[in-house]
């Protein structure tokens, strides 16, 4: 198990992540990042080419030390300051009002205690800071949610624990972020998987 999720999960989360087709929406949940960020799940740094100018530095937070390895040749390449800061979003090791934005993508599905994730998310951020996410998760329509539901169980046993249900906006407003903009949609791909909520949440 240990090998599995050590080597093999980080590999494929490392050819899922980083194909062409997700480039879109890491240019879109990218655009209005600014001063110090933190991301949450950095996987093989694939946000990497598309920070705007604005933002000052990165603060990484990523458990799997094979993804941080692979992401060697898009840090080599960054122009911002990103450091490894921290290996669990359950429990950031930083101080109260840290950061400006925050930045998670494709990762609400993975971590395990994601309310507590995202309250830590909001302690680090500045009253009014801004959470820019895009996840898969709980589609619109009942149909894939059935097919959601019955597949979840062996997409967390094959993919690190990755949940193909959870309800993205739910569990950001449970948090106290207030949604500012989001947009739900299929993008290119099985509809179980490709159901996305992509948008900004204020930390009030
Ligand atoms: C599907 S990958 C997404 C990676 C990256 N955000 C991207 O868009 O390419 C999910 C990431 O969440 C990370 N992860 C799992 N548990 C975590 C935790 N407790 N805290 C922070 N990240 C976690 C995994 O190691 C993995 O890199």
């Amino acid at each position: 198990m240990g090998i599995y999720r050590d080597q093999v999960v980080p590999r494929l989360v490392n050819l899922a992540c980083g194909m062409k087709a997700n480039d879109r929406e890491r240019a879109r949940v990218c655009s209005g990042l600014h001063g110090r960020v933190v991301e949450i799940g950095f996987g093989s740094g694939f946000n990497v080419p598309f920070y705007p100018e604005a933002v000052r530095s990165i603060s990484a937070v990523e458990p799997a030390d094979l993804g941080w390895k692979l992401a060697a040749k898009r840090l080599e390449r960054a122009k911002v300051p990103i450091e490894r800061a921290g290996l669990d979003g359950q429990a950031l090791p930083f101080a109260d009002n840290s950061f400006e934005t925050a930045l998670s993508t494709w990762t609400l599905c993975t971590i395990p205690d994601v309310a507590a994730a995202l309250s830590e998310v909001r302690r680090v951020l500045v009253p009014g800071g801004t959470l820019h996410f895009v996840e898969h998760g709980l589609a619109p329509d009942a149909g894939v949610q059935t097919w959601q539901h019955r597949l979840n169980p062996i997409q967390n046993a094959v993919a690190g624990g990755c949940n193909l249900d959870r309800d993205i906006r739910g569990i950001v407003e449970a948090a106290g972020f207030e949604i500012r903009d989001l947009d739900v949609y299929y993008a290119e791909g099985p509809r179980f998987l490709a159901a996305l909520s992509l948008g900004v949440a204020v930390s009030a």
